[in-house]
C-alpha cells in the first residue's frame, strides 16, 4: 500500500542533507506497508534553477527499495548537501503499484509539467481517472505515465491556468480539485508557485498531520473553517466562486513562529519526531502557509465537529505499525471490510448492477467462445478458486476445472487454444503457477492473472487479469487476499453473464449481497471474544477436525490449511460428502471438529452429518447462520454469522477460521506472521 510522508520546516535552519535524511527515515518506517517504488520532490538546488528562481522542484524516483532511492541522492552531487534551508517543504513517497507496473515514471511524486509546477504524492484510487485524463487530454496537456494519479497534478495546473485572479490560494485550488475526484485519496501537494506552503486533503484514505514547535502549541485543538459556497461546475468551468479564505483560522498552529510539519499515512513515519498528531478527516484540507496550519472544509455537515483535535500518541513505534493489533496477520484479518470494498471500488456499479473488470473487459468476447475455464493456483489460492467453482459454472455456463498448480503440471494436463486459464495467486510470484501459466501459453489458451501485486511475473506474463487490490499482505498465512481473490473470481462471473436474461435474478441477488458484504464481515469479526474462548478451550489439542460441504468446503479446506500453517496442530478440511468413507472413523467424544453448517442447498445433508457425529459422542462446535436452533442444539458450542446469499457465504465463514487459527498459535506461543518452515512467496518449484 503507498505510504505518504512529507516533511516541512518553517523558519528552522535544515541543511538539505537533513531534509533528505527525514525524508527517507520517513519512508523507511513506512516501508513494512509493501511498495516497489519510492521517490522524492524537494526545492532544486540553486544552481540548476533557470527562469524560475529559487522555486524549481526537483524529483527525484526510483524503482526497487528505499535504499535505492537514497544511495540515488548521495549521487547527486548538484543538489548541495551542506546548503542550509531556512524554510522547506519536501515530499516523499512509496507507492504500491495499481496502475502500472513499477517504474520511475509511474512512481510518486507524479507532476503537472516538465517544469514541475504542481507535484503530488498519492494514497488511494481515483476511479474517474480516466473521464479526466481524457478531458485534460482535449485541453492540451500532456501525460507520461500509466497512474491515475497523474491526472491531479495536472488538473491542479489545470485549475492554476484557468484561476480568475492572482488572489486564489493554494488549498483553493486543491478544494477544487478534489471536488473533481472520485475514489479513494490522501494527498499532499506542493508547488513552485507556492514555496514553503503544503496542502493535504483526504478521503477514504488516512492521513495525519505531526507537529513540532520548540513553543508550546496555542491550543488543543484547531478551528474548522467551512466555506458555504459550493463548487457546482465542472472542470471544464472556470470558477469564480467568491470563498473566502477565513483569516482568523490561521492562527491556529505556528503564530509565525518556529516551526516542524510531518505528514503521513501512519503515525510510524511521524512518532520519533513529535507525539502531538492531528488526524484529518474525509474532506479536510490543511494547509500551511506562513508556517501556521488551518484546516477548511466544504459546507458543514450536521453533527459535525468543527474542531481537530491535537492529540498526544503514546504507543511505541512497533505498536504503531501494527496499529492496535499484536500480529499483521490479525491486522489483516480485520482489514477485510476494507480489503474486499477495495476490491468492489469502482468495478460494481449498485445504481445500475453492473460490473466491469478494465483489465478482463476487452477479452470478455473471447472468453465467452472458450471451451472450458481451468482455475489454477497454489494454498489459499487455491482455495479461493475452490469457492467459487460452483457459482462460477452457474454464472458463465461453462466447465470449470479448479487445479493445484504442482498437480497440473505433474499430470501434463491437456490444454487447448479454446480453453481460458485464470492464474490466482496473491503475490503473482509463486513458482508451480508461473509454470502453469507458461505451461498454458505455450498450448494457445488465453490466460489470465488475478493478483495483489501489479507487475508481478504473473502479472506481466499473462494476456489479462484482475489486480484484486486487498492491499499488501505481510503475514505469511494468508488472509484478506483469500477474500478479495474470492470477490473478484465473483465479479467475474457477473461480468460473463450480465447478458443472459435467465440469470438476471440471481446476478442480482449477488450484487446486492456484494453491497452489503463489508458490513457483514465486520458484524462477523464482531465475535472475536466469542472465539477466542472457544480457543482457550482448545488450544492443547493436536488435532482439529473441519467439516462442511457444498459452497463451504472451500472454508474447511482453508480453515484447516490456517490451523496447520500457524498453530502446528494436525488440521483436516473434510468434505462432509465423504464422511462415512473414512473420517467417521476418527470421531468420538475426544476429537475436536468444528461444522460448518449454512441455510443452503446442503443445509439437510449437513445436518445429516451433524447426526452421525453426535450419534458417535462426537462434540461440534458448529459455525452456523444467526438463530439457527435446529443446528445449535446438537452442538457443543456455537458460532453465529450472519446470512448472505449462499456463494458469498464462504467470504463470512471463513472468517471465524482465521481468527480461531490466530488465537490457538498465541496460546501455543508460536510466531504468528512467521510460521515455521513457510514463506510468504514460494519461487521454488
Ligand atoms: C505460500 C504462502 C500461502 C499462499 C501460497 C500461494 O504457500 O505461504 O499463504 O497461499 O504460497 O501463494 P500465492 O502468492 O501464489 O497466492
Amino acid at each position: 500500500m503507498c505510504g505518504i510522508f512529507a516533511y516541512l520546516n518553517y523558519r528552522v535552519s535544515r541543511t538539505r542533507k537533513e531534509i533528505y535524511e527525514t525524508l527517507v527515515k520517513g519512508l523507511q518506517r513506512l516501508e513494512y506497508r509493501g511498495y516497489d517504488s519510492a521517490g522524492i520532490a524537494v526545492d532544486g538546488p540553486n544552481k540548476t534553477t533557470t527562469e524560475i528562481n529559487n522555486n524549481s522542484i526537483c524529483l527525484i524516483k526510483k524503482k526497487g527499495k528505499v535504499k535505492a532511492l537514497d544511495e540515488e541522492l548521495y549521487k547527486k552531487d548538484s543538489l548541495e548537501l551542506d546548503t542550509e534551508l531556512y524554510t522547506h517543504f519536501g515530499l516523499a513517497h512509496t507507492r504500491w503499484a495499481t496502475h502500472g507496473e513499477p517504474s520511475p515514471v509511474n512512481s510518486h511524486p507524479q507532476r503537472s509539467d516538465k517544469d514541475n509546477e504542481f507535484v503530488v504524492i498519492h494514497n488511494g484510487i481515483i476511479t474517474n481517472y480516466k473521464e479526466l485524463k481524457e478531458y485534460l487530454i482535449t485541453k492540451g496537456y500532456e501525460f507520461e505515465s500509466e497512474t491515475d494519479t497523474e491526472v491531479i497534478p495536472k488538473l491542479i495546473k489545470y485549475v492554476y491556468d484557468n484561476r480568475e485572479n492572482d488572489s486564489v490560494t493554494f488549498s483553493m485550488l486543491v478544494e477544487r480539485v478534489i471536488q473533481q475526484l472520485e475514489g479513494a485519496f490522501a494527498l499532499v501537494f506542493k508547488s513552485r508557485h507556492y514555496p514553503g506552503e503544503a496542502v493535504s486533503t483526504r478521503r477514504g484514505s488516512p492521513l495525519l498531520i505531526g507537529v513540532r514547535s520548540e513553543h508550546e502549541l496555542p491550543t488543543e485543538h484547531i478551528p474548522v473553517q467551512y466555506n458555504s459556497s459550493h463548487l457546482k461546475e465542472g472542470v471544464q468551468e472556470k470558477n469564480s466562486h467568491n470563498r473566502t479564505d477565513c483569516p482568523n483560522a490561521i492562527n491556529s498552529v505556528g503564530d509565525g513562529r518556529p516551526v516542524e510539519y510531518y505528514f503521513a499515512s501512519d503515525a510510524s513515519a511521524i512518532i520519533e519526531h513529535t507525539n502531538k498528531v492531528l488526524y484529518l478527516e474525509d474532506n479536510d484540507i490543511a494547509a500551511v502557509r506562513g508556517g501556521n496550519l488551518s484546516i477548511h472544509r466544504i459546507n458543514r455537515q450536521a453533527g459535525e465537529d468543527p474542531v481537530r483535535a491535537i492529540q498526544t500518541l503514546q504507543m511505541e513505534l512497533q505498536q504503531i505499525m501494527k496499529g492496535n493489533f499484536d500480529a499483521f496477520m490479525q491486522k489483516e484479518i480485520f482489514e477485510q471490510p476494507e480489503s474486499v470494498f477495495n476490491t468492489m471500488r469502482g468495478r460494481i456499479c449498485f445504481d445500475t448492477n453492473t460490473v466491469v473488470l478494465g483489465g478482463l473487459k476487452d477479452h470478455l468476447k473471447e472468453i465467452k467462445r472458450c471451451r472450458r475455464l481451468i482455475v489454477i493456483g497454489c494454498g489459499t489460492s487455491f482455495h479461493a478458486a475452490v469457492a467459487t467453482r460452483q457459482i462460477l459454472e452457474e454464472l458463465t455456463e461453462l466447465p470449470v476445472m479448479v487445479e493445484l498448480a504442482s498437480d497440473f503440471l505433474d499430470r501434463n494436463t491437456p490444454v487447448f487454444r479454446d480453453d481460458v486459464c485464470f492464474f490466482i495467486s496473491q503475490s503473482g510470484e509463486t513458482a508451480d503457477t508461473l509454470m502453469a501459466l507458461r505451461y498454458c501459453k505455450e498450448r494457445g489458451a488465453l490466460t489470465a492473472g488475478v493478483t495483489n501485486t501489479v507487475g508481478s511475473s504473473i502479472c506481466r506474463e499473462t494476456d489479462c487479469g484482475v489486480h484484486i487490490n486487498a492491499g499488501p499482505e505481510i503475514g505469511v498465512a494468508s488472509t484478506k487476499a483469500y477474500t478479495s481473490q474470492f470477490v473478484a473470481l465473483i465479479m467475474f462471473g457477473l461480468m460473463m453473464s450480465e447478458d443472459r436474461l435467465s440469470l438476471q435474478t440471481r446476478r442480482l441477488e449477488i450484487i446486492s449481497s456484494l453491497k452489503v458484504l463489508p458490513e457483514l464481515i465486520r458484524k462477523v469479526l464482531s465475535l472475536d471474544e466469542k472465539i477466542k474462548t472457544i480457543a482457550n478451550e482448545l488450544y492443547q489439542q493436536r488435532s482439529l477436525l473441519v467439516m462442511g460441504r457444498g459452497y463451504n468446503y472451500a472454508t474447511c479446506l482453508e480453515g484447516a490449511l490456517k490451523i496447520k500453517e500457524i498453530t502446528y496442530m494436525h488440521s483436516e478440511g473434510i468434505l462432509a460428502g465423504e464422511l462415512k468413507h473414512g473420517p467417521l472413523a476418527l470421531i468420538d467424544k475426544h476429537m475436536p471438529i468444528i461444522m460448518v453448517i449454512m441455510r443452503d442447498a446442503c443445509y439437510i445433508k449437513c445436518q445429516n452429518a451433524l447426526q452421525q457425529v453426535s450419534a458417535r459422542s462426537g462434540r461440534p462446535i458448529i459455525i452456523c447462520c444467526q438463530g439457527d436452533s435446529d443446528v445449535t442444539k446438537n452442538a457443543y458450542q456455537t458460532i453465529e454469522l450472519p446470512q448472505t446469499v449462499d456463494c458469498l457465504q464462504g467470504v463470512l465463514s471463513v472468517i471465524p477460521l482465521q481468527l480461531l487459527s490466530f488465537h490457538l498459535a498465541v496460546l501455543r506461543g508460536y510466531d504468528v506472521d512467521c510460521p515455521r518452515n513457510l514463506a510468504k512467496s514460494v519461487t521454488v518449484e
